[in-house]
């Protein structure tokens, strides 16, 4: 599967913006984990591009959603590791995070939430001019961005990662795509 034919399917199956930026922005982190790690940043960015594509389709049934997106995965030709990955990231189905992938996913996922909303109360409203300190604050705020699971997030040290490092390779990955991303 090329990145094109993601994005192809992507098209078909997410009416939301905001969802497919955050897929975007998930790739985005995903790819400079996988650089950072010396993992396969094709594979890696795949799966945080695909990771959601299925909301939409599920409306809201936490029991199908990411089932339905990793057979969607699959069918355009992803192979177990994404497909796992992407099963994972939901917690109902209680699925163990085994691979340094789906532990990634499950970390990288509501980051971009954080990091988007810390944008949008920046007074330019954009990722360029935002510090990584200022996402580090923003994080110990438990009120801000609420739905932005500061837990998972911290996950990241099963990865191998300091929680501040980890932030700022978030916002420097979602800054190099800033422009996909209106911010
Ligand atoms: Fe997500």
């Amino acid at each position: 599967m090329t990145r094109e034919e993601a994005l192809e399917s992507i098209k078909v199956n997410v009416e939301n913006q905001n969802l497919v930026k955050h897929m975007l922005a998930t790739e985005a982190i995903m790819r400079a984990l996988a650089r950072r790690l010396g993992e396969d940043e094709e594979v890696w960015g795949l799966t945080g591009l695909l990771h959601d594509i299925d909301v939409e389709l599920t409306e809201g049934d936490m029991k199908a959603h990411s089932k339905l997106g990793a057979d969607l995965a699959r069918e355009l030709g992803a192979g177990e590791t994404i497909a796992h990955a992407i099963l994972s990231h939901n917690e109902a189905h209680g699925i163990p995070l085994t691979t340094k992938l789906d532990k990634a996913l499950f970390c990288a996922d509501p980051l971009t939430g954080l990091i988007t909303a810390a944008a949008l109360v920046h007074p330019d409203k954009k990722l360029a001019g935002l510090e990584a300190e200022s996402v580090i604050r923003r994080f110990k705020e438990k009120g801000f961005a609420a739905g932005a699971n500061r837990e998972q997030i911290s996950q990241c040290s099963e990865i191998g990662f300091e929680l501040d490092d980890f932030l700022q390779l978030g916002l420097e990955a979602m800054q190099e795509i800033a422009a996909s991303l209106g911010l």
